[in-house]
């Protein structure tokens, strides 16, 4: 890579230029560089609202890019390691739909763990492809998932040959990450493509004391929530294209179906910026940030109650790797869920996690964490230690599990069937669901449209209800949208969908 080129920044500076030209608008948006007397606008000052300007001469067109735009992503591509960048303006979200639109058409299959992110979900109903679903590691003691392992890769690929791509989660939520360049391999080997969400991994590649990004490691395509640890502007995300065998036209087509025309140049500008200072910074940056990470797990490791999660306890639980950036801290032996623990430290110390699970919450660090960021939640754990510890028996959940429903429908079937609404409690077990439920964050669906309803199903949901957590789901109160099978045709010629 030529780190000069990187000084570079083709889009913000033709921004910049825009806005210096002085220009009389008569384009949208209506605003007018923040001519207008609104509380945002004084609130934010002129300078944000002269920046959001929408595609005037001069600054290209994301669904079309030729100029700047087209520029900035070469140069994105180039700092990542890829063929090609795709700048996202809607999340990581809509980069997994097109992932998937891509790959996989109705009634193709496709591998993927079950835990993965509710758009990837969207992606199946969308596209009608078949999930196969792979059973991701279970850690049973942090009540939490973990990665794949190369032989359930293996065993479901012999038993699902004409699959036509893989989806990996690279890193989980929790940091958790998977032999991809042995599963880009063994994929390939079976002329699939291997296909990555690699939301939580945008500082992979800018570090070589985390595990190797999805472009080093060899997949066909990844995306990365360029928001959630590179620094950019919330939605603000990148696809990545790797290998010749993506036909980067049909991508751009996609992503014009699913993108807005109007796509925000703040959020371009921020894509652009950021890969600047990533490829100038991100090195130093980054180790600092696993500093930090290190100094924070000394820090806890000696508060009563409390278990700080490091690289050597997941090494221990045979994960393949792990982002030494994140802080996975089981906090159940307070006698509080992760749940409550998320709560009071919100409420009573103004620190903001970023989730919680049943028995563990987990604060991110990125680029942006300060040495007084992490003196302040170790305190706040230490003043809760001392509030809670010994004084409740440890919070356990005797069956908690993590188990997901069986599938007796494709997602596009299921929910495209006809529906009738029922209430969520023992009477609704043997329903096949026509909606997704999910817990927010991580927003992993515990049951998705075509999957049958069960006894765990329920109790878990209890049980979240109970822990405060907040359940995404279609129907208000306690209500699910399930297949109304008299009233299917489908179901009733033959039970089975094929
Ligand atoms: C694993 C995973 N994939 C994808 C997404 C979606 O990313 P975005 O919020 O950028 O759309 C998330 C969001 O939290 C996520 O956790």
């Amino acid at each position: 890579m030529d780190v000069e080129l990187h000084n570079k920044t083709p889009f913000y500076s033709a921004v910049i230029s825009y806005i210096n030209s002085s220009v009389t608008p008569f384009d949208v948006p209506g605003h007018k560089l923040g001519a207008i007397n609104t509380e945002l606008r004084k609130f934010l000052g002129r300078r944000a609202f002269e920046f959001d300007v929408n595609a005037p001469k001069g600054l290209d067109n994301l669904n079309h890019p030729r100029g700047v735009l087209k520029e900035a992503q070469e140069l994105f591509a180039d700092a990542f390691g890829a063929r090609k960048a795709f700048f996202l303006v809607n999340g990581s979200s809509v980069g997994l739909l097109t992932m998937i639109l891509y790959s996989v058409k109705a009634h193709d299959k496709i591998i993927l763990p079950r835990n993965v992110h509710k758009s990837i979900i969207n992606g199946l109903i969308l596209s009608g492809a078949i999930p196969v679903f792979i059973k991701p590691n279970i850690d049973g003691e942090l009540g939490i998932a973990g990665g794949i392992n190369l032989k359930s890769i293996k065993d479901t690929i012999k038993e699902h040959p004409d699959a036509k791509a893989v989806l990996i989660i690279n890193p989980t939520y929790f940091g958790v990450t998977s032999n991809l360049k042995k599963i880009a391999e063994h994929v390939h080997e079976h002329n699939m493509l291997l296909l990555v969400d690699e939301a939580h991994g945008s500082h992979f590649h800018f570090s070589d004391r985390l595990p190797p990004s999805a472009m080093q490691s060899g997949a066909d395509m990844s995306v990365l929530s360029i928001h959630k640890t590179g620094g950019s502007l919330t939605q603000s995300s990148a696809l990545l294209v790797k290998s010749e065998r993506i036909d980067c036209d049909e991508i751009q087509n996609i992503l014009n179906m699913l993108q807005s025309t109007s796509p925000n140049s703040l959020l371009l500008a921020s894509l652009d910026v950021t890969r600047k200072y990533l490829v100038l910074h991100g090195k130093r940056a980054i180790g600092h940030s696993i500093e930090l990470a290190k100094y924070a797990v000394n820090r806890l490791k000696d508060i009563p109650g409390i278990k700080v999660v490091d690289k050597k306890y997941f090494k221990e639980k045979k994960e393949f790797g792990y982002d030494s950036s994140r802080l996975v801290i089981k906090v159940n032996e307070l006698g509080l869920s992760g749940f409550e623990i998320y709560n009071i430290l919100r409420e009573e110390y103004s620190i903001q996690l970023e989730l919680a699970e049943t028995y563990c919450i987990l604060a991110i660090i990125t680029i942006g964490t300060k040495k007084k960021h992490i003196d302040t939640l170790v305190n706040a754990l230490n003043d809760l230690s001392y509030r809670f510890y010994g004084k409740f028996v440890p919070y356990i959940v005797p069956k908690f599990q993590y188990s997901f429903p069986k599938m007796l429908y494709r997602p596009r079937l299921a929910f495209h069937a006809p529906y009738k609404k029922i209430k969520l409690d023992d009477d609704a077990i043997g329903e096949v669901s026509a909606e997704s439920i999910m817990i927010y964050p991580p927003g992993i669906p515990l049951i998705i449209p075509g999957e049958v309803i069960t006894k765990e199903l329920v109790d878990m949901l209890d049980l979240y209800q109970e822990q405060g957590s907040t359940i995404l789901k279609q129907e208000e109160g306690p209500y699910i949208k399930v297949i109304d099978k008299d009233n299917w045709k489908l179901f009733q010629n033959d039970e089975s969908e094929e």
